[in-house]
C-alpha cells in the first residue's frame, strides 16, 4: 500500500483529500500543528502532531514511516490577514514549506502536490484565466503561494524534485457523507457566512453590486471540494508514474455571482438569507472563471460535483449534522 504524508489534513481541503486517498486504497498520515484545523478531523492512528518549521520533526517522521509523496496543504489562508500581519503568512507558508522541502530531501522524498491559488494572478486581464497568465499576485498569501511554486521550480532543476501546483479557485461543499466539511475560525468564505446568516439572522455582507456583472455581483468559479480531492489524486498517480513537473488551475470553467449564491442557499435552506450590501472590497476583481482544459486533458480530470445546488446541498448537510 502507497503511503502519502497530507500536511493540513486536519483542515478543509486536506481532510477531504485524506478521506478520498483513504477510499482510493492509500495508506495516509498527516502531519498538523492544528493550529487552524480540527483535531476531530483526523483519525489519531494518523495523526502526527509537527509544525512545518520543524525541519528535524517533519524528517523523523518520514524516515521512521516513508511516504511516496507528500501533498502539501498546510498554510495560513487568510487574504486580510495577510495584508495585516504579512510577517505571519511569509513565515508559516514560506519558510514553513522550504522547511518541509529540506525535510523531505533529507528523507529521500522527492514527489510532491502543493496547494496552490487563483490568488497568483491577482486581476487577470484573460478570462477565462490560463495557466500562461502571468504571476501578478496583489496581496501578500497570493505573494506567499507564488514564492513556493518559484522555488518548485529551482527544487526541480537542481534537485530533482517533481511537483504538481494546484491553483485553486473557490473551494466549497462539503463531504456528500458529511464525514468532514468547511470550519474555518474567522469564517471568510461565502457559503457557511450565508448559513451563519440564516441561523443567527445577523445580516450576511455582501461587498459590492456596482460591478460590470449581470446582476452587479461578483463572479466566482466555485469548485466542490470533493472535485478539489479528486485532482489531488490525480496528481499524485502523475507523480507516481513518473510524470514531469505542472501546474494546473482546478476550476469548472463557469462562475457564479454573489447573488446566484444567495438564491441558491435560499432554496436549499427554504429560508431567506438576511443580508445588506457593503461597498467593493479593494482588490476584488469582478470576475474570476478558471480555464481548467489542461487538468482536464492531461489528468483526465472532470468535475462531478460542482453544480451550485450541489455545493450548496452538500455543505447545508454538514452544516446541520
Ligand atoms: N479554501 C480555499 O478556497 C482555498 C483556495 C485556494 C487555495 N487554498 C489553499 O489550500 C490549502 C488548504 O486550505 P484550507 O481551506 O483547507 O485551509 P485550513 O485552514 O482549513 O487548513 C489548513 C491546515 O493547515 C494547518 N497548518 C497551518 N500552518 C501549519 C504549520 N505551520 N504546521 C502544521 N500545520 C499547519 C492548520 O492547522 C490547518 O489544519 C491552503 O494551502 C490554502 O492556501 C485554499
Amino acid at each position: 500500500m502507497k503511503r502519502i504524508l497530507v500536511t493540513g489534513g486536519a483542515g478543509y481541503i486536506g481532510s477531504h483529500t485524506t478521506l478520498e486517498l483513504l477510499d482510493a486504497g492509500y495508506d495516509v498520515i498527516v502531519v498538523d500543528n492544528l493550529s487552524r484545523g480540527h483535531r476531530k478531523t483526523v483519525d489519531p492512528k494518523r495523526l502526527r502532531e509537527a509544525d512545518l518549521l520543524d525541519t528535524e520533526a517533519l524528517t523523523r517522521i518520514m524516515k521512521e514511516e516513508p511516504v511516496e509523496a507528500v501533498i502539501h496543504f498546510a498554510a495560513y489562508i487568510a487574504v486580510g490577514e495577510s495584508m495585516k500581519d504579512p510577517g505571519l503568512y511569509f513565515r508559516n507558508n514560506v519558510a514553513g514549506s522550504i522547511s518541509l522541502m529540506n525535510a523531505m530531501q533529507a528523507a529521500g522524498v522527492n514527489k510532491i502536490v502543493f496547494s496552490s491559488t487563483a490568488a497568483v494572478y491577482g486581476m487577470p486581464a484573460v478570462i477565462p484565466i490560463r495557466e500562461t497568465e502571468p504571476y501578478a499576485p496583489i496581496n501578500a498569501y497570493g505573494e506567499t503561494k507564488v514564492m513556493i511554486e518559484k522555488v518548485l521550480t529551482w527544487f526541480d532543476q537542481c534537485v530533482g524534485f517533481r511537483s504538481v501546483c494546484l491553483r485553486y479557485f473557490n473551494a466549497s461543499g462539503a463531504d456528500p457523507a458529511a464525514r468532514t466539511g468547511e470550519d474555518h475560525e474567522p469564517e471568510t468564505h461565502l457559503i457557511p457566512l450565508l448559513f451563519q446568516a440564516v441561523k443567527t439572522g445577523k445580516p450576511a455582507t455582501l461587498f459590492g453590486r456596482d460591478y460590470p456583472t449581470p446582476d452587479g455581483t461578483c463572479i466566482r468559479d466555485y469548485i466542490h471540494v470533493s472535485d478539489l480531492a479528486r485532482a489531488h489524486i490525480g496528481a499524485v498517480e502523475w507523480l507516481l508514474k513518473g510524470g514531469e513537473s505542472k501546474r494546473f488551475n482546478v476550476g469548472t470553467g463557469s462562475g457564479y455571482s454573489v447573488k446566484e449564491v444567495v438564491e441558491a442557499v435560499e432554496r436549499v435552506t427554504g429560508k431567506p438569507v438576511p443580508h445588506t450590501y457593503g461597498p467593493r472590497r479593494e482588490g476584488d476583481p469582478p470576475l474570476l472563471v478558471a480555464n481548467s482544459t489542461a487538468l482536464q486533458n492531461e489528468l483526465n480530470w472532470t468535475p462531478r460535483d460542482s453544480a451550485l445546488e450541489r455545493i450548496v446541498e452538500t455543505a447545508w448537510r454538514w452544516y446541520n449534522r
